[in-house]
């Protein structure tokens, strides 16, 4: 070996050695690898991140920080809330929800009193820009003895995913359907027709109301005197009875259910049924507080296989509610004990066999009121309480009514709202026999700037929609 190898040796020996002397780098104190911990979290709910904490920090007291609080909050016991979501485009002076993206990454931080740190990466997101073709049939969430019904002119691929029942928005109410005295519009058998050939069951509405009523109604309600004169009552009763009889005759057989009686009471009733009748509705003002019978007879008498309803909004209002149960009542005592049956009825079968609230709501209708009210109705032995036209309004009424953009924050109210709603409802699957949303998409509906549904104008889903449909049972 000669003199030039044992020095390399000898240097490489020296250079292991001194590697060796190095001091241990020191070990990091954040556990796992900094923001390993990766949550998603659709906005509007929350996680216990708890659940998700390294031993280490187990047992120990811990402090709880979120970087940006405006978009994902946590609270001192390690809970954390998707609250707001970034938006690009501003629309009429306020940033909406609909117009995305809606995403947002915020470190949320976990440290020990020794200073032990573990970080999550939260993604706050709608998760909403799911597309409603993509999503899972709705109407598959519930029990096949109830309906999931919306609205429509003709049964498109996305009623038929989504929905089992069909009511026609506008098209068979008085005014287009009887413009004229004893001449019809048939035009919406076009819509009945192609809806029971795509499976669904059809919603009759209505047939009594004081909105959207031909002038030949109006009329026969402005010429009836104050109390109307016994021959009045009569001509009235006449034009009724025939006008709901031809209605109901032409499509018996094709309706599932008839709003016969929309909105006959007025907010904040008292309890007289008889008397706190809307004098706007023509028909009791030409017949009196009889027509609600007559009227509910003749089209017992026309389609005995359909399911007649009364319909209502403010339902959650404990006056409504109580007109309402004092008038059924009432009607199906007087029924049960007349003779006026159609031949074979089972004599224990009801006059009104069903309650159908509205449920047109905003974001400050308490979901205890509805609660009450369905308590209530639940009362009248072998009644049906559908929801007939769910909407709620992502603000409150007065929001609306002073033509206040939505916020962010009112979409996740109206999130929230649903999704108490949906949870009254599943307590009373006995007597529910439908929930009809009035729309799908928000551009389509009648209170469209209030973004009052569960799909946005693109079809894609909204807060709204996760909330509602997390609070459906996975098992009924
Ligand atoms: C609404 C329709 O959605 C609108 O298009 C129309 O302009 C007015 O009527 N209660 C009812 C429904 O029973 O018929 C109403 O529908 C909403 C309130």
């Amino acid at each position: 070996m000669n003199i030039k190898r044992i020095g390399i040796i000898l240097i490489i020996v020296l250079f292991c050695f001194g590697c060796k002397l190095q001091p241990e780098p020191e070990k990091p104190v954040v556990i796992p690898p900094d923001t390993s911990t990766v949550v998603i979290l659709t906005v509007g709910n929350n996680k216990d991140l708890n659940t998700l904490l390294n031993d280490e920090m187990s047992g120990k007291t811990i402090t709880w920080s979120s970087e940006n609080t405006s978009k994902v909050s946590v609270t001192s016991d390690g809970v954390a809330t998707a609250t707001i979501i970034s938006f690009s485009v501003a629309e009429g002076g306020s940033k909406k929800y609909t117009e995305g993206p809606a995403k947002a990454e915020v470190i949320i931080t976990a440290k020990t009193s020794d200073n032990i740190t573990q970080k999550f990466k939260v993604i706050a997101t709608t998760e909403a820009q799911e597309k409603i073709m993509d999503l899972p049939p709705l109407k598959d969430r519930f029990p096949s003895k109830i309906l999931l019904g919306n609205i429509g002119n003709s049964a498109s691929a996305t009623l038929t995913r989504h929905y089992n029942a069909l009511t026609s928005e506008n098209s068979m109410k008085p005014n287009a359907i009887a413009p004229n005295q004893g001449s019809y519009n048939w035009s919406s058998d076009s819509f009945v027709d192609s809806a029971i050939a795509s499976g669904f069951k059809v919603i009759g509405h209505t047939l009594l109301w004081h909105s959207q009523i031909p002038s030949w109604q109006t009329a026969i309600g402005a010429s009836a005197s104050s109390p109307p004169t016994p021959e009045q009552k009569a001509a009235a009763l006449d034009a009724m009875k025939t006008y709901i009889t031809d209605i109901v005759t032409h499509f018996k057989g094709r309706i599932y259910s008839w709003d016969v009686l929309n909105e006959a009471f007025p907010d904040n009733p008292g309890s007289t049924w008889t008397s706190a009748i809307r004098q706007e509705n023509p028909w009791f003002k030409a017949i009196g507080s009889d027509f609600v019978y007559e009227g509910f007879l003749a089209a017992r008498l026309a389609d005995p296989d359909a399911i007649l309803y009364y319909n209502d909004f403010n339902t959650d209002q404990s006056g409504k509610a109580t007109i309402i149960y004092n008038m059924v009542n009432a009607v199906n005592q007087k029924y049960l004990t007349s003779g006026d049956k159609p031949e074979g009825e089972n004599p224990a079968r009801l006059l009104i066999e069903g309650i159908g609230m509205q449920e047109h709501h905003n974001a400050g209708v308490s979901a205890g009121n509805i609660r009450n009210t369905l308590t209530k109705f639940r009362q009248l032995t072998g009644i049906k309480v559908s929801v007939t036209e769910l909407d709620v309004l992502a603000q409150s009424w007065s929001e609306y009514s002073s033509n206040t953009a939505v916020t962010n924050n009112g979409l996740i109210t109206q999130a929230t709202k649903y999704s108490e709603y949906m949870t009254v409802y599943r307590d009373f699957a006995d007597i529910i026999e439908r929930i009809t949303f009035w729309g799908i998409t928000d551009n389509q509906s009648w209170r469209s700037r209030a973004l009052p549904l569960l799909f946005d104008k693109d079809g894609k889903a909204k807060p709204a929609y996760y909330k509602f449909v997390g609070a459906i049972p996975t098992t009924w």
